[in-house]
């Protein structure tokens, strides 16, 4: 599965419209709910829960269905729904269904659930063609700007390419003393209010995480991840979370 998804980095892209010509099939749907079972969290131990419903169910005006994401609150639990949810998209993108994460849509009605709605992914069948071709297109932070520190197996070059909230890119990679320091930094907001991006930057990171744990699986580097304890204090800098890699 870490091949399919390192591929997929490259060809995934935001739908932000859909065609609408086509329809995703009853056994596409089963196959889709068979994958979201598959689901690796970022952390144990936070329940979560992924409804696939019409999208005219929801307040999003394009897409054929909405994943509805949600979560139990606790520690790491928005991280938790980056990390998993993005592990869908990179999927999905191979089965050509498009996808986009989507903040700013909630569903109609309210679920008989006591989790927390987080955020939803619109998606909707697609062609091949529509998807982003290697070279093109993509609009992200150099890689100078994300990262410090020796970078030999050219892992900014991927990580850079994580999708993110409105395109905020809050993230910065120390590399020192072999080991990854992962940082949340204050991205670029534009129109979002500041709470609304305090919120969507914590999925931002996972999904951040998410990317950078394949890219490093893909270039056979080990790891062992801690996540850092969350701080109220709001600070311009974040430590997120800590890489040590092991020497094979
Ligand atoms: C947490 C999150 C929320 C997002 N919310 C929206 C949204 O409400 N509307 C929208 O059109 N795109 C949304 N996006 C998509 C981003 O705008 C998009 O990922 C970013 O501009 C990078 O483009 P790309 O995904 O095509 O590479 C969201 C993305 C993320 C990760």
């Amino acid at each position: 599965m870490n091949d399919l998804y390192y591929d997929m980095i490259f060809k995934r892209k935001s739908f932000h419209t859909f065609k609408g010509k086509k329809n995703l099939s009853e056994s596409e749907l089963e196959e889709i709910k068979n994958q979201i079972e598959t689901l690796k969290p970022l952390e144990e131990g936070i329940k979560t829960k992924f409804k696939i419903v019409p999208r005219t169910e929801t307040t999003c005006r394009w897409g054929e269905y909405a994943v509805l994401i949600y979560s139990e609150k606790k520690e790491h639990y928005l991280q938790n729904v980056g990390y998993m949810g993005e592990q869908l998209d990179l999927w999905l993108a191979s089965k050509n269904i498009g996808a986009c994460w989507y903040g700013m849509a909630k569903p109609k009605e309210v679920p008989e659930t006591d989790l927390e709605f987080v955020i939803m992914i619109i998606i909707e069948k697609v062609g091949e063609e529509e998807f982003r071709k290697e070279s093109g297109g993509l609009k992200r932070k150099t890689e100078s700007e994300i990262w410090s520190g020796e970078d030999p197996e050219k892992i900014a070059s991927v990580a850079r390419c994580a999708p993110s909230a409105v395109n905020s890119q809050p993230w910065f990679i120390e590399s020192r003393e072999n080991a990854l320091y992962v940082y949340q930094v204050k991205g670029k907001w534009g129109f979002m209010m500041r709470n609304a991006m305090t919120h969507f930057n914590r999925v931002d990171m996972g999904i951040f995480l998410l990317i950078l744990e394949v890219c490093l699986n893909q270039r056979g580097l080990s790891f062992q991840r801690e996540l850092c304890p969350e701080t109220a204090k709001k600070q311009d800098q974040i430590l997120t979370a800590v890489y040590k890699l092991e020497k094979e």
